[in-house]
């Protein structure tokens, strides 16, 4: 176990005493493991409304298990909010003031383990981060899932944003807006359906770093609480079992992760934020060639989640969950790793139930073999780009005229004043996240995007390929197509051409 302590006499032993005796630390809790709780929260975002709560339960499980507590604060950005104020460029700076905050705090005040309250898009990725640099143990607890109002969702977000895309088209009055705006989001937690914060929980899971059962799990809930309070203990135990971070976190538990980021049909901006956790703990990995070795070997399990479908998030906890997923692609997994659990994920999944087969489906018997995601090639994109083909009911492709919309602004001009029809290819230049949704909402199912930025995880009806690479600012020839030219995009054979 590391030392919880300095030794009795010594400089640091006295500091101490003088910082702590008056915080009201007896000499029994000097002793103890000192567990950050490190709580990325702010009052200005729903996705963090529980949090403060959570937290409550984490210290209660440590102080149980004969740790002791102290909550650590951080920079909790809102992807929504920053989004809405052209800030996103933004959030990969706030994902390493994250990082430095839990780095500086923990190294800083020599605390020996973390329990990590993961909650909007961003936090999670950081919280990885911070984890492999400081290589301690160190435990994720997803924060939850947000629902709709009345309960299973009959309201929720994509109903708000998409009715945007109604309003801006003339299909819908400002009133019925106004309305689904404030009556979208029923309790606390992240964005509903496999959108990025929940697809990046999702990915905790499946790196061994969370308890079994930990996603999704409604961000309101009771289960919650118990579930933060068995971490905050378990999190005690690992500080005596010396178990860290890294032991955890290794190559094979990421291409476990990728394999069932893939199988969920999740988020694309989550595997992009794998890019990053990836590079701290010095891995050679290109998650793009992992996921490429995923198609034609894991197929889409989870049948209907949204935006893949119309099921709500709610369908896949009560269908079994990630553990479900995993014990369904567990031949294709290393299950050979350790997690904070306890013993290896093999352990881990034969404890697992059996999951509810209608929603989370077998490698005999899958959604589709076409994989959740797929990396799509071509003249365009010879670096690759992100493809979720589940998103779209059109998955064979399409052949059509560009459309070129700089910046959100000038794309939401061209959709208020009609200017984008069926059939039409958009080719995007700087951040274009939520016009997805907006698309969806003004009845333009029938068109497809193609962006070097990344693109909202809600996005769902046209044909979505994000992050293609080279990016226009890197004169990628994607920089080349003028408005008019002919684009191909052949989702069987994985490529997009410009013909003309
Ligand atoms: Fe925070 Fe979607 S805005 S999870």
């Amino acid at each position: 176990m590391a030392e919880t302590d300095f030794p009795r006499g010594s400089w640091g032993w006295v500091i101490r005493r003088t910082q702590w005796s008056a915080l009201g630390l007896s000499e029994e809790d000097f002793a103890k493991p000192k567990i950050a709780v490190v709580n990325t929260s702010s009052s200005m975002s729903i996705c963090y409304g529980q949090l403060d709560e959570i937290s409550k339960h984490v210290q209660h499980g440590i102080r149980a298990a004969g740790g002791f507590p102290f909550e650590i604060h951080t920079v909790a950005p809102s992807e929504a909010l920053f989004a809405c104020e052209g800030q996103g460029d933004a959030l990969a700076t706030a994902r390493s003031a994250i990082v430095q905050d839990i780095e500086l705090m923990v190294r800083g005040s020599g605390l020996q383990g973390m329990v990590l309250l993961s909650s909007c898009d961003s936090t999670t990725p950081a919280h990885l981060r911070a984890a492999v640099r400081l290589d301690i143990p160190s435990i994720v607890v997803p924060c939850g899932y947000q629902t709709g109002i009345g309960g299973q969702s009959t309201t929720n977000l994509y109903d708000a944003y998409e009715g945007f895309g109604a309003y801006l088209s003339g299909k819908s009055k400002f009133e019925e807006i106004d309305v689904l705006a404030r009556n979208a989001v029923g309790s606390p937690g992240v964005c509903p359906g496999m959108a990025t914060a929940s697809t990046m929980h999702v990915i905790c899971e499946s790196l061994g770093i969370t308890l079994p059962g930990a996603s999704p799990i409604s961000g309101g809930s009771a289960k919650l609480k118990r579930y933060a309070k068995s971490a905050g203990a378990r999190a005690v135990e690992l500080v005596h079992e010396n178990v860290t971070a890294r032991q955890i976190i290794t190559k094979e538990s990421f291409l476990n992760s990728i394999m069932v980021a893939v199988a969920v049909g999740g988020s694309t901006s989550a595997v992009t934020f794998l890019e990053e956790v990836a590079v701290d703990i010095g891995l050679d990995l290109n998650t793009r060639h992992e996921m490429e070795r995923c198609d034609g070997k894991i197929p889409m399990l989870l049948q209907d989640i949204i935006p893949n479908g119309s099921l709500q998030i709610e369908e896949f906890e009560a269908a079994g969950g990630t553990q479900g997923i995993m014990k369904q692609l567990s031949d294709r997994l290393e299950t050979n790793v350790l997690t904070v659990g306890g013993g290896t994920l093999r352990n881990q999944l034969d404890a697992a139930a059996l999951p509810n087969e209608a929603v989370i489906r077998t490698l005999e018997n899958p959604v589709d073999n076409l994989p959740g995601i797929v990396i799509m090639n071509g003249d365009v994109a010879p670096g690759g780009a992100f493809l979720r083909p589940f998103t779209s009911n059109n998955r064979k492709g399409l052949k059509g005229r560009a459309k070129c919309l700089e910046g959100l602004d000038n794309a939401i001009d061209a959709l208020r004043s009609n200017q984008i029809k069926s059939g039409d290819i958009l080719v995007m230049h700087g951040l274009s996240n939520e016009f997805a949704s907006l698309l969806y909402g003004a009845g333009l199912h029938d068109v497809a995007v193609i962006s070097d930025s990344s693109i909202i995880g809600m996005g769902r009806g046209p044909i979505l390929i994000s992050e293609v690479r080279p990016r226009f600012d890197e004169g990628g020839p994607i920089s080349m197509i003028k408005s008019g030219d002919i684009i191909d995009i052949d989702i069987e054979n994985r490529q997009i051409r410009h013909l003309t």
